[in-house]
């Protein structure tokens, strides 16, 4: 399997920006990125957070609300300030040296197995397998694996196939091109069993188990959650308050929020304690949206308020401000929205 692996990659191996380095820092960006994100939307934010901060050092002096500015839109925003973290402890402690060792990445904040096999065999040429989505796909329906990946059990069966099978040199090329394969070959969808080095051998493609595998056993539920935004509107500020509980999206700004139960009219809502302290004169309910995560699904309804006199308890912020401040996506998705409608 791997000789045919490495001989496929040689010829369908994907342009990728991060692959024309081996500088541990762009691999650790790129990693961490795409954890998040698919190729596409990857690359662009790999480009732009490189062009902000070009290397360690710059990271690490940088400002954690810059850092999320650049994370906007990826989601699990803890990745992005553990990174902070970790480029702090490498620009000052560690005298801006990368940690050329698996067993040294690992003691690193928000470095897991995955990014530190995925640092050390791309960079150092160590011998550890990169287990991502593409490649559970791959070597669960190579070896026609039954244990279902979200569990521990079937997880360490999976890295323990993958380890086995690593070739003796060039590790890291090797751990990409089974990423491509499962990318761009044996895909989750339409794999292309009847072009594919692999057939032959596939114990799935022969047991007719290629579209059950990889096996997963838990289902994931959701739970439904409402926020209730308020833009109020105050000539060309906006209202914002940084959000602190440890609760989705935390650190990020927003608009004054409410969050209830159930879709609620204005009437309703008006009742909370919120708006004690000022009078509402007109609202509208503006803009209304489903943001899902992993776990939740946030139906989002933007309320556009005016009101007699503006709350002090609240920052303002001008529309400049807003651009460079750090904003969950939907506040994206609201503000090109009244781009377009103004
Ligand atoms: N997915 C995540 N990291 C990757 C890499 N280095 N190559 C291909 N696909 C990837
Ligand atoms: Fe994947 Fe099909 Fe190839 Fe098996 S034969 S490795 S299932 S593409």
């Amino acid at each position: 399997m791997t000789n045919k692996i490495v001989s496929w990659y040689k010829v369908n191996k994907r342009n990728l920006p991060w692959r024309l380095s081996r500088d541990p820092y762009k691999i650790w960006v790129s990693e961490i990125i795409l954890q998040q994100t698919q190729i596409k939307n990857g690359i662009n934010y790999y480009n732009k957070f490189l062009k902000l901060f070009p290397d360690v050092k710059k990271l690490a002096n940088s400002s954690e609300e810059n850092v999320l500015k650049a994370w906007q839109g990826l989601g699990y925003y803890n990745r992005a300030i553990n990174m902070l973290h970790t480029a702090k402890k490498i620009a000052f402690d560690l005298d801006g040296n990368f940690p050329d060792k698996y067993s040294e990445l690992l003691k690193l904040k928000g470095i897991g197995d995955y990014t530190a096999s995925a640092i050390s065999s791309i960079c150092y040429n160590e011998k550890k397998a990169v287990v991502d989505g593409n490649v559970y796909r791959v070597i669960s329906r190579y070896f026609d694996v039954e244990e279902s990946i979200d569990t521990a059990k079937g997880k360490n069966k999976i890295k323990k196939i993958a380890t086995s099978i690593l070739p003796k040199d060039k590790v890291g090329d090797y751990n990409q091109a089974l990423m491509d394969f499962g990318a761009l070959q044996c895909t989750k969808y339409n794999p292309k069993c009847l072009e594919c080095p692999l057939a032959n051998k596939c114990v799935a493609k022969e047991k007719n188990t290629v579209h059950v595998r990889p096996v997963k056993s838990k289902i994931k539920v959701s739970k439904i959650r409402y926020f209730n935004y308020f833009h109020i509107k105050n000539n060309c500020y906006f209202i914002v308050q940084k959000r602190k509980s440890n609760d989705v999206w935390k650190k990020l700004y927003e608009f004054p929020l409410i969050e209830s139960k159930k879709s609620l009219k204005f009437e309703e809502l008006v009742k909370n304690s919120f708006f004690k302290n000022f009078k509402v004169l007109d609202f509208k309910k503006k803009f209304v949206l489903v943001h899902k995560l992993s776990h939740q699904q946030l139906k989002i309804f933007f309320w556009e308020l005016y009101v007699e006199k503006i709350p002090s308890d609240f920052k303002k912020i001008t529309f400049n401000q807003f651009k460079k401040y750090p904003f969950p996506k939907p506040f994206e998705i609201y503000l090109e929205y009244l781009d377009k409608i103004n």
